[in-house]
């Protein structure tokens, strides 16, 4: 009913040359694996010549890291959503907690970008999760489910189900230290609760809520064994062709 989606995100690393021939290494590797969406998210930099790549033979779906929510006006240093669809971009991870810790992003902000996203019809790849000070204190599902209400509510109900969710516990995100699958699931039970609570069960149902937090080839297969788990944002894992193809091709 969902189909799963591996999609790599690769933070501030790799050259538009170096991009490149990850993404051709990475093409013939994924191809032939049937029932997985595939995304990577280059650098803003690395967008273009990635995106005409894939244009050819688009087994690889093309993501952003960030977008501002105006098509454009005086915003030194920002990108806007209709930049990105001129370079073939069909997705946008949205308030990443790298984004939030370091960039000062707030939950309403990555709504108003989320509803921009989804008015130019790309997909949206919400980030939410907690600290491990908000973990140790029990706050947990408190701060996830406000993340997740402030980003949806600029969202009307019926698109709910186009929408991607990302749980990535921030004491995760490049520690070696992954959710257990039991952590995972549970949160991930959270969010689907949470969404049927926003826009009905039917479109609940229909989202996919991607974990994210040191996920490598190793841990990949029991993480998608949860019945709530609908796929894995990558980081450091997807910096390398080969690796990144062994978590695409987790079911075998
Ligand atoms: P790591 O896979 O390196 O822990 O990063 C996760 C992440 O932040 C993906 O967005």
């Amino acid at each position: 009913m969902r189909t799963p989606l591996i999609a790599g995100n690769w933070k501030m690393h790799k050259t538009a040359a170096e991009a490149v021939d990850l993404v051709r290494t990475l093409v013939p590797l994924v191809d032939a694996v049937e029932g997985v969406e595939v995304a990577v998210a280059p650098p803003f930099t690395a967008l273009q010549a990635v995106g005409r790549l894939l244009r050819a033979g688009a087994a690889v779906l093309l993501a952003a890291q960030n977008v501002h929510e105006e098509d454009h006006g005086a915003f030194t240093g920002e990108v806007s959503v209709p930049m990105l669809q001129d370079l073939g971009v069909s997705m946008v991870i949205l308030g990443h907690s790298e984004r939030r810790q370091l960039f000062g992003e707030t939950d309403q902000a990555v709504g108003r970008k989320a509803a921009r996203v989804l008015a130019a019809n790309l997909v949206p790849v919400i980030c939410v999760g907690e600290s491990l000070a908000q973990r140790g204190a029990g706050e947990a599902f408190a701060v996830v489910e406000r993340q997740l209400r402030a980003a949806l509510q600029p969202i009307d109900a019926s698109a709910l189900a186009l929408v991607v969710i990302a749980y990535e516990p921030v004491w995760a995100i490049g520690t070696g230290r992954t959710a257990s699958k039991e952590q995972a699931q549970e949160m991930h039970a959270h969010i689907r609760g949470l969404l049927a609570d926003i826009g009905g069960r039917k479109q609940a149902d229909q989202v996919r809520i991607l974990y994210g937090g040191s996920v490598n080839p190793a841990n990949i297969a029991e993480l998608m064994a949860q019945p709530d788990v609908d796929g894995a944002l990558v980081g450091g894992a997807s910096l390398d062709a080969e690796t990144f193809a062994s978590i695409v091709r987790f079911r075998v």
